[in-house]
C-alpha cells in the first residue's frame, strides 16, 4: 500500500464512535495493544472511563453528551499535539460535536463502528438494552435517544460482519496508510 506522506513520530487522535455494544473498546483495545507492541506512545480515553473522573456528575442529556465529548476532545488535542496516539471510545452521537473536535485535532481519524441496533441489543454486553426497553434508562442511544451517523469518516465497521481482530487490523492499516506508523511490510525488510 502507498503511502501519501510520512508522518512517523507525529500524534494522531483515533475517535471510535458507534452505538453501545457496537464494539468500539473491544476494538480500541487490541489496536492499543498493537500500538504498543510498535513502541507508539499511547494513551486510551473511553467514555465509560473519563465519565468516573474528568466527566464525572453529567448526565446523558444532549447538552452533557456534547460536554463529555468536547472535553475529551481537548485532552485527545492536547496529547496529539504533544506526539502521543490517543485512543478515544465514546458513543458521541451527535454530530456536530464530533465535527468540532475534529476541527480542532489536525491529525484525526474518525472510525464508524457500525452493527445493527438489533445486533447490539442482542449482545446486550452491558445488560443495559434490557433496562433501556424496559423504560428504566431514560435517553439510551438507539433506544430513546438518537445516534446520528458520521457521514464521511475515515473508515466504516461493520461489527457484526467481522471479528474485531480483523477490525482492528483495519484500523492499523490505515495509520500506515496515512503515514503516522511504520508499515508492517516495511519493517520486514528492515
Ligand atoms: S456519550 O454519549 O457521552 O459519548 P459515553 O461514551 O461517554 O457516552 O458513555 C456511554 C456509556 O454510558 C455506555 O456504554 C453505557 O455503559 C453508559 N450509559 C448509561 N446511560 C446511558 C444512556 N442513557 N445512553 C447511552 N449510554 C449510557
Amino acid at each position: 500500500m502507498m503511502q501519501d506522506e510520512t508522518r512517523f513520530g507525529r500524534g494522531f487522535t483515533l475517535w471510535f464512535t458507534g452505538l453501545s455494544g457496537a464494539g468500539k473498546t473491544t476494538i480500541s483495545e487490541i489496536v492499543e495493544r498493537e500500538l504498543q507492541e510498535r513502541d507508539v506512545k499511547v494513551e486510551a480515553l473511553d467514555g465509560d472511563v473519563v465519565r468516573t473522573n474528568l466527566s464525572k456528575g453529567l448526565t446523558f442529556s444532549r447538552e452533557d453528551r456534547d460536554t463529555n465529548v468536547l472535553r475529551i476532545g481537548f485532552v485527545a488535542d492536547l496529547l496529539t499535539r504533544n506526539g502521543v496516539g490517543v485512543i478515544v471510545s465514546a458513543i458521541s452521537p451527535f454530530k456536530e460535536p464530533r465535527d468540532q473536535v475534529r476541527r480542532q485535532i489536525v491529525d484525526f481519524i474518525e472510525i464508524f463502528v457500525d452493527a445493527p441496533l438489533e445486533v447490539c441489543a442482542e449482545r446486550d454486553v452491558k445488560g443495559l438494552y434490557k433496562k433501556a426497553y424496559a423504560g428504566e434508562i431514560p435517553q439510551f442511544t438507539g433506544v430513546s435517544d438518537p445516534y446520528e451517523a458520521p457521514a464521511a469518516p475515515e473508515l466504516h465497521i461493520h461489527t457484526d460482519q467481522e471479528e474485531p481482530h480483523e477490525s482492528a487490523q483495519r484500523v492499523i492499516e490505515k495509520l500506515e496508510y496515512f503515514g503516522y506508523i511504520r508499515s508492517s511490510e516495511v519493517e520486514a525488510y528492515n
